[in-house]
């Protein structure tokens, strides 16, 4: 798979921006606001049909644009599958009646829904911000499994998006029912389609994890030349092969090889039953994978609250090279790799790892603010751009 084109139309700082990628490495680089992440953010967009910055894509749409009496953005791309090209494209329009705007999808020129985009494709995208993986909230812990999840399963996708609304609804029940209400048939429904979708959410995480820790073990070995091996714990918050709260889990997390969806289904919903008088005088569901972790251990300790910050930041990188094998070895297809300017972030060992990690690719885009972390042969044999103001232009020679 190869991303050849991109086009952008009012996205960010890019009133218009058309390009064409080649194989292997091309390096943007740019001084500060100037459109490195929003570039990046652009073709993770495109893979994922989410920014990896905000949740209200109104804040993606060009400002300027925004003045006009239509506005609109638009994202497409040209991508090469084999001997096939694949046309995609989102387009964001002004919603009728709330002031936002909403999603157009379309594939090779028809419209489709965005969960079809999944597969079409692939990438990862490293962040500086992602180096917290470990030592960060967990929110953003379940943000990385879903990312890696969506793109590569449409049923995880599917089930994830039902799920959280089917939460909100269960929530705003909770609230509106007064506690010790007896008429709880709706509640019941809720619980259901919780358990239906959730347990999916949960076997699917679960497979993931175990599959992760298996390259960012090997990953983390060579990073640290240290001799503990990185382990990788699914922390929900019920234990799926229980069905009664206070067998719990513990700190070391579950490992359930091969946690089937109908499995949990009866565990999860007796947790919702048993739950409901908190959760009922809470307003909130307590229990559930909109609660879940994701805990990262060299031998028992985890490195969340004992690890040193070098710990965490190499516990992080080597987790999101495993997405990458992961996702390659499950699709068949190498993952687009996006570099945010994360060079900065790291040490010499950790450079030389990710540098090295780049070549091991068919496609990466890094954005730098500088040249000079970029190995001599890397940077020479690499497509050079420079950015300014959200316009790129090639760079035939370095500056020295
Ligand atoms: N909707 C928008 N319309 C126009 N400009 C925007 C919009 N959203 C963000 N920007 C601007 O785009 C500019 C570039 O942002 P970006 O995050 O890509 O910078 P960057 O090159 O990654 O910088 P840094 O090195 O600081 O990370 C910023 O000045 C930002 O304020
Ligand atoms: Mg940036």
């Amino acid at each position: 798979m190869l991303l050849q084109r991109l086009s952008l139309t009012n996205f960010r700082n890019y009133a218009r921006l058309e390009m064409s990628l080649p194989h292997g490495l091309s390096i943007v680089q740019g001084e500060n606001a100037q459109g490195k992440s929003n570039l990046l953010e652009a073709i993770a967009y495109l893979a994922t049909s989410k920014s990896s910055r905000t949740s209200n894509d109104t804040e993606l749409v060009n400002w300027l644009a925004q003045q006009d009496p239509y506005p609109y953005t638009r994202l497409a791309a040209e991508i090469k599958k084999g001997d096939r090209l694949e046309r995609i494209d989102i387009t964001l329009l002004p919603a009728v009646g709330n002031g936002g705007f909403r999603k157009q999808v379309r594939i090779n020129n028809v419209p489709k829904r965005a969960i079809d985009l999944v597969g079409m494709l692939l990438a990862v995208l490293f962040r500086p911000e992602d180096v917290d993986l470990v030592a960060g909230a967990p929110g953003e812990r379940r943000r990385y499994l879903d990312i890696a999840l969506c793109q590569i399963d449409a049923a995880y996708c599917r089930a994830l998006g039902q799920y959280n609304k089917a939460l909100e609804q269960r929530n705003a029940l909770l609230r509106a029912l007064h506690p010790g209400h007896q008429s709880q048939a709706e509640l019941r429904f809720w619980d259901e389609k919780l358990a239906e979708t959730g347990s999916l959410v949960i076997a699917r995480r679960q497979w993931l994890i175990i599959e992760l820790e298996k390259e960012a073990s090997l990953r983390h070995l060579d990073l640290s030349g240290g001799y503990e091996r990185l382990r990788l714990r699914y922390l929900p918050s019920f234990d799926p092969k229980t069905s009664t709260p206070g067998e719990s889990q513990g700190e070391q997390g579950v490992r359930h090889e091969g946690l089937a969806a109908e499995d949990v289904y009866g565990s999860f919903l007796s947790h919702l039953h048993t739950g409901r008088r908190r959760d009922l005088a809470s307003g909130i569901t307590q229990v559930g994978p909109h609660r879940d972790d994701l805990g990262f251990y060299l031998g028992e300790r985890n490195l969340r609250s004992f690890g040193s910050r070098g710990q965490q930041r190499t516990a992080a990188l080597a987790s999101k090279m495993a997405e990458v094998s992961v996702m390659t070895h499950v699709t068949g297809t190498a993952p687009l790799l996006l570099l945010d300017d994360v060079m900065s972030e790291l040490d010499a060992n950790r450079r030389a790892m990710l540098l090295d990690a780049l070549t091991s690719v068919p496609q990466a885009i890094v954005t730098t603010t500088d040249w000079q972390p970029f190995a001599g042969t890397l940077v020479e044999a690499a497509r050079r751009l420079h950015v300014h103001s959200g316009q790129l232009e090639p760079v035939e020679t370095l500056p020295t």
